[in-house]
């Protein structure tokens, strides 16, 4: 299969983590013979430092023209602190997930039995969990009307959302809990927001199509409190943009460290995968990012196109540097010396020789070569 990759390494850490998925992506071209061709564009703070625009038109068309983008992270510190800077980097990402209708997030979350004691939740809270959030991407408050009055002393953002809006991403939440075990929550604020009882009253309607599918409707300041509580409840969450950004950055506390979740974003025409992480700005080339999340959001491509055994394998090796401890700092208190760059090569390496035998674990710990 030939694929042609638009990649936006964007900002921060964002860089270094796709450089490791781009070396698993071509390891796994090279094993199974595909063709992967990467063109990269730029996005975010690095756009605007170049092109006073954190979107330049000729990265939207370089995403357009491809089968698939790959995603880094974007945000900057400095303007973060600076609520007054007119161009924001984030712009960059709000505008690609608009350009190309990528309305439907799904983000996975599942507790890997070598993390469980990483988490700061009790183990048998968070033994097995397995939930995909189907977060709403390009509607809601993060893209309706927004406005500052002239004295400077009153702001508004609104939250609109159509019915058309609601039943794609529906839809498809339910079938995905139709092939998984058929419970779907819809997580809203239907007792105070309007935009939330039309959530609710459109959801109720398609759910008369999936009878097999187990509906059931949670408050947003509910659904904070039972996903740490008692994760395993979840099957697929369904929710708008910004609740979906919340509950999925706090869901990460489950898996251990945000630096592991990776996500798909799909829309008619176009996909795109990135790790639901920022920009981590503070560790910016110092290799300790996690590139798990990036490594994985190759294989959630991977899968897009139907090249499961390929993805599989991408899978085993990321379970295996866990299972041995081969991580980055965040999960890694005993070896710190292992790098970004150490976990990427030992998952391109495991990718490329998947026996066990073959490891030598004495060079794994000294952040040496993995392979004998
Ligand atoms: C995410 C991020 C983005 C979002 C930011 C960087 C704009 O937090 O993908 O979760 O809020 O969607
Ligand atoms: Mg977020």
């Amino acid at each position: 299969m030939t694929l042609n990759i638009a990649v936006l390494p964007g900002d921060g850490v964002g860089p270094e983590v796709i450089a490791e998925a781009i070396k698993a992506l071509k390891a796994i071209g090279l094993i199974y013979g595909h063709t992967f061709n990467f063109n990269y564009g730029l996005v975010g703070a690095a756009a605007i430092a170049k092109h006073n625009t954190a979107l330049p038109e000729e990265t939207i068309s370089l995403c357009k023209d491809a089968d698939a983008v790959l995603f880094g992270a974007i945000g900057d510190i400095a303007y973060d602190i600076d609520p007054d800077a007119a161009i924001r980097p984030e712009q960059g990402l709000l505008g690609i997930r608009k350009a190309l209708q990528l309305h439907t997030n799904i983000r996975p979350v599942i507790a890997y039995p070598d993390l469980l004691n990483k988490s700061s939740l009790k183990v048998r809270q968070i033994k097995d969990t397995n939930i995909l959030i189907y977060r709403e991407l390009t509607g809601g408050i993060y893209f309706g009307e927004k406005t500052l009055s002239e004295d400077g002393n009153t702001a508004s953002d609104t939250c609109t959302y159509h019915r058309h809006e609601i039943e794609r991403i529906a839809h498809e939440a339910f079938k995905a809990a139709q092939s998984r075990k058929g419970k779907l929550t819809l997580v809203d604020k239907a007792n105070v927001l309007e935009s939330s009882r039309l959530w609710r009253r459109v959801v109720l309607q398609l759910a008369k199509q999936y009878p097999d599918v187990s509906l059931n409707f949670m408050f947003i300041d509910n659904a904070a409190v039972e996903l740490i509580k008692n994760p395993k409840q979840f099957d697929v969450i369904l929710t708008e943009n910004m609740f979906g950004d919340i509950l999925s950055e706090e869901a990460s506390v489950i898996v251990g460290s945000i630096g592991l979740l990776a996500s798909g974003s799909h829309g008619e025409k176009h996909v795109m995968f990135e790790p639901i992480h920022g920009a981590y700005t503070a560790a910016k080339d110092k290799g300790i990012a996690n590139p798990i999340a990036s490594i994985l959001s190759a294989a959630l491509l991977l899968d897009h196109f139907n090249l499961a055994d390929e993805a599989a394998l991408i899978r085993d090796a990321v379970d295996k540097s866990l299972n041995l401890h081969i991580t980055t700092p965040d999960l890694n208190t005993k070896y710190n010396n292992i790098s970004t760059s150490k976990v990427g090569d030992f998952i391109e390496d495991f990718i490329n020789n998947p026996e066990e035998t073959n490891l030598n674990f004495t060079n794994i710990h000294l952040g040496q070569s993995t392979i004998i």
